[in-house]
């Protein structure tokens, strides 16, 4: 993500001290002073809405400060802002870039977020494409018809977008070879922030299930905050060809993501 979420994320707390040039003083000062959820309240950040994660004792909060958006778990971390979107862009465009030309091409994207990733994902496949989103929060959908969705353009009023509201895991499973691309954005990068049952997604069962989903070469693509080796072995134990990117969440700041595009046997 390249989400304020990122930098405001205890994860990387060394790259959150390099310069950001082009945000606006008192943001540059939120971005590098907040750490949670609760200290956007106390640093200016206005609460203008929330709401319930299914399942979840907790629920998702929306602030704002001046123009930018930003979408944080209570008590927990910062999920995604409007400021930064490079890397949600990128999940989706080194994909579909491969796809484009494939046949009524078909992408699951989970989850929906800001909807940058989908809105990058329509612009690089044809009419013809089909982009299946699926998102866990119902009130977050909401949100994106509403004031949030302008930020990326409305790409839930795409015709060539539907909108499964539930669990991406469920999804998966429902069809065998169904889908060209996988767009996986559902935490932070492999470990669950959302819920704890997402954890199922990143394990040889979950990573087996999405293997399964995709058509023969198809790609399953997710994001990161940062690398894991680990994790690439686990993908590639599946049977995927891994490969590692970084890829930056703004032009102006240092925070290096990364994305593993993971492919099918053709
Ligand atoms: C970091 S945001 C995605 C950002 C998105 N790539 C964008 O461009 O704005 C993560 C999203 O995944 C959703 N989510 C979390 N767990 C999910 C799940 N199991 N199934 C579907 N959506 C989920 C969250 O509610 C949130 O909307």
């Amino acid at each position: 993500m390249g989400r304020i979420g990122l930098l405001l994320n205890q994860r990387f707390p060394i790259y959150s001290a390099l310069p950001i040039t082009n945000v606006p003083l008192l943001l540059q000062k939120q971005v590098f002073m907040s750490q949670s959820s609760s200290d956007h309240a106390m640093q200016g950040w206005e609460l203008i809405d929330s709401t319930p994660i299914p399942g979840q004792a907790t629920e998702l909060l929306l602030y704002k400060l001046n123009e930018e958006l930003s979408i944080s778990v209570r008590d927990g971390g910062v999920l995604m802002s409007t400021w930064a979107h490079l890397s949600e862009d990128a999940l989706a465009e080194i994909p579909c870039r491969k796809i484009v030309n494939r046949n009524q091409p078909r992408v699951l994207i989970g989850g929906l977020g800001m909807g940058f990733t989908l809105t990058a994902t329509l612009h690089c496949l044809d009419n013809n494409a089909e982009v299946v989103v699926a998102e866990l929060v119902p009130g977050l959908v909401e949100w994106n018809r509403g004031a949030l969705g302008e930020y990326a353009g409305n790409p839930l009023r795409d015709p060539r977008t539907q909108v499964r509201v539930g669990d991406v895991a469920k999804v998966l499973r429902e069809q065998r070879q169904a889908y060209d691309a996988i767009l996986l954005d559902v935490d932070n990068g492999p470990h669950a922030i959302t819920r704890k049952k997402n954890n199922w997604l990143y394990t040889s069962d979950g990573l087996t299930e999405a293997y399964r989903a995709l058509r023969p070469a198809g790609i399953l693509a997710i994001w990161s905050a940062g690398p894991d080796r680990e994790f690439m072995q686990r993908l590639q134990k599946i049977g995927f060809k891994v490969k590692q990117m970084r890829v930056r969440a703004h032009q102006n700041d240092g925070n290096l993501h990364a994305i593993w595009l993971a492919e099918r046997e053709p």
